[in-house]
């Protein structure tokens, strides 16, 4: 896992081509460190790489929420077309951004585009929590974090735990990559 401070994370991630090299393997790799590391969503910048690839693992919240029961999903080449102008507040955390957690506004609804992992086409309106964390992974193509979106009160409040954790100083229990 990448670590707040990693420039990959700052890169604007590309579209990738139907052929790209052992992507049924990249994706497969990014649910079994999505899983590792107890998390629901997981955009491969964040395993290093700046492309437009995103899993999201609900399944691992199904015993709460059983309507996600079998949610795994890949979003390949994904981009939001459209917002809601309603909007919604949660709660959100990042596994590039261990042990803060901080609520952020954002639309409530987007419709969005995407290959699945079969690489066929989608374009649909999501809602609720599955619009969440897409546009959490979705930011992360864009070379947006979280904590970019949190108010400048809470953002001063939190600086300079950023600013170690870009030296290296937090603690989680996955892998992590980060300067130390
Ligand atoms: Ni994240």
């Amino acid at each position: 896992m990448y670590i707040f401070g990693q420039p990959v994370l700052r890169k604007h991630a590309e579209d990738i081509a139907p052929d790209y090299p052992d992507l049924k393997e990249l994706i497969s790799n990014m649910f079994e460190t999505l899983k590792n590391a107890e998390g629901v969503g997981l955009a491969a910048p964040q395993v290093g790489l700046p492309i437009r690839v995103v899993v999201i693992d609900l399944d691992c919240i199904s015993d709460d929420e059983p309507q996600y029961k079998g949610f795994l999903r890949t979003y390949i080449n994904g981009h939001i077309l459209e917002e809601s102008e309603e909007q919604a507040t949660m709660e959100e955390g990042c596994l590039s951004i261990p042990g803060i957690h901080e609520n952020v506004k954002r639309p409530a609804k987007v419709r969005i585009e995407y290959l699945d992992e079969n690489l066929t086409p989608h374009d649909e309106w999501v809602e609720g929590f599955v619009a969440r964390v897409i546009q959490h992974e979705f930011d992360h193509l864009e070379g947006k974090m979280f904590v970019d979106h949190v108010s400048p009160l809470r953002k001063q409040l939190i600086k300079k735990r950023l600013v170690g954790m870009a030296k290296g100083k937090f603690s989680c229990h996955y892998k992590a990559k980060a300067n130390h």
